[in-house]
């Protein structure tokens, strides 16, 4: 069944990318250390297949395809981001795939070995959306995979870019996921955005047993 939020949510996301483009926007990060901590840390393997989920502009697609991971999606609800790390990577973009969906309206069509998710999940404050991301991770990870989320963190902002956010303890958060997944690293980020507001973030690396 189609999500009827995902129009409004890729209207909302155009609107918020027209506004401030790739690097004026409160989430900007020139270097996507903390991903790459985590992802580290979980051990993902570079030969299986790994997304980003809302991805945005992320550099983390740059990093990835430099170390080698061979097949490379990422996905985002407005294609305004994704047509930012296109421009960005010139002919290298050719090695991603790009989709444009809602995450929870999405059907992938091969199982990851990572699954990355920064400041997406923690726009899903209903628990219906939550439980079909769920359901969507169960139906898109390989055995072992690894789930690397960063969300706000407990003292985090309640909302971002005009929308409420749930804001997570590493508990809380690793409790979202549940007992199907091993907690194998956590880490609290204190990101500074393009105007020096500082905004908590709390990470995981989650293994899914
Ligand atoms: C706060 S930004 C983070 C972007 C990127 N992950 C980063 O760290 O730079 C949130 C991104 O998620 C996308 N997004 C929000 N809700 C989404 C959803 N339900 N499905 C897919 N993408 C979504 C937005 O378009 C936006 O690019």
């Amino acid at each position: 069944m189609q999500n009827t939020a995902g129009t409004g949510r890729a209207a909302h996301w155009h609107d918020t990318y027209s506004r401030g483009g790739d690097t004026r926007v409160s989430w900007f990060s020139a270097d996507p250390a903390y991903s790459l901590e985590m992802i580290d840390a979980g051990g993902a393997d570079p030969a299986l297949p790994a997304v980003d989920v809302g991805a945005g502009a992320s550099r983390l697609a740059d990093a990835l395809l430099a170390r080698g991971f061979v097949d490379v999606t990422v996905l985002d609800v407005a294609d305004d981001g994704l047509a930012h790390t296109r421009a960005r990577l010139g002919a290298d973009a050719a090695r991603l795939r790009c989709v444009v969906s809602d995450v929870l309206d999405w059907a992938p069509d091969r199982r990851f070995g990572l699954w990355h998710d920064r400041a997406v999940f923690h726009f899903l404050t209903e628990p219906a959306d939550r439980r079909r991301y769920r359901d969507l991770l169960a139906a898109a990870l390989d055995p072992g995979a690894v789930v690397v989320v960063g969300t706000f963190a407990a003292d985090g902002p309640e909302s971002c870019s005009g929308l409420p956010t749930a804001r997570y303890s590493a508990a809380a958060l690793a409790a979202e996921f549940g007992a199907g997944f091993e907690v194998v690293a956590q880490r609290r980020e204190e990101h500074r955005t393009p105007w020096d507001a500082v905004q908590p973030f709390t990470w995981l690396a989650l293994r899914a047993r």
